[in-house]
């Protein structure tokens, strides 16, 4: 179950804005079923990417809206929060001149970038975020496949002092073997600080259960994570 972890930080739980959940019926059948595995704490994480989702404050409160106050009505001791999964583009570097976003909790933002090309200025963009004092949380890294064959980043990345935030659905092997490879060789090497589910759909739901079956799951839950503040 999911009590060990408590909080997801990673999650497209917002009705009708991303690629996640598609109604409000949808975000409740989520809600429910984070709830009755353990999960009190969540941070709903809509794309914002200038290409597809051009999420902002103005898209995401509403949706927000939409569900806060039936969660509150059916589970008044689960906390419900809305941050914000940035790809590093152009749109996030000018928000970020700004100071113009949305972090998960104090001044962690999580961020991603492209899964099948290399972004030569990803690098740039995390130690400018570093240099205005905030703490990027990298989601998935585990994913990127420029990567796989690039393993130094892991290290440079960790040792610039980002978080590392691995997927549940990588550990339960259901993005294929690489990635799950991936994933448990960088909880072994101790550099995961975060889970996540980065559910988009309830069909995926049992899935995320099934990675709480991985050794490496049970492993990385007894380490300091920033899902339970700890780091
Ligand atoms: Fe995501």
């Amino acid at each position: 179950m999911l009590s060990a972890v408590g909080t997801d930080l990673h999650i497209h739980l917002l009705p009708g804005i991303d690629d996640g959940s598609a109604s409000v019926q949808e975000s409740m059948e989520i809600l429910t079923r984070h709830y009755a595995s353990g999960i009190r704490r969540i941070i709903a994480t809509p794309h914002i990417r200038s290409d597809f989702f051009l999420n902002s404050r103005q898209t995401i409160l509403p949706a927000f809206e939409k569900i806060r106050a039936e969660a509150n009505i059916r589970y008044p001791d689960l906390s419900l929060g809305y941050a914000a999964e940035y790809f590093a583009d152009d749109y996030f570097v000018m928000l970020l001149e700004t100071d113009d976003l949305l972090p998960l909790f104090d001044e962690y933002v999580l961020v991603e970038t492209s899964m099948r090309t290399e972004q030569p200025y990803f690098r740039d963009i995390l130690r400018l975020m570093i240099d205005k004092g905030w703490k990027p949380v990298i989601a998935h890294p585990e994913r990127y496949r420029p990567w796989w064959s690039n393993r130094k980043i892991y290290d440079e990345l960790f040792e610039m002092g980002v978080i590392f935030q691995v997927n549940l659905l990588s550990l339960a092997g259901k993005y294929g073997p690489r990635e799950q490879e991936m994933a448990e060789l960088l909880i072994q090497q101790g550099k995961i600080k975060a889970i996540g589910s980065d559910l988009h759909r309830t069909v995926q739901y049992d899935d995320i259960l099934k990675a709480t079956q991985n050794p490496y799951f049970s492993e990385l839950s007894s380490q300091p994570l920033l899902n339970r503040n700890e780091i």
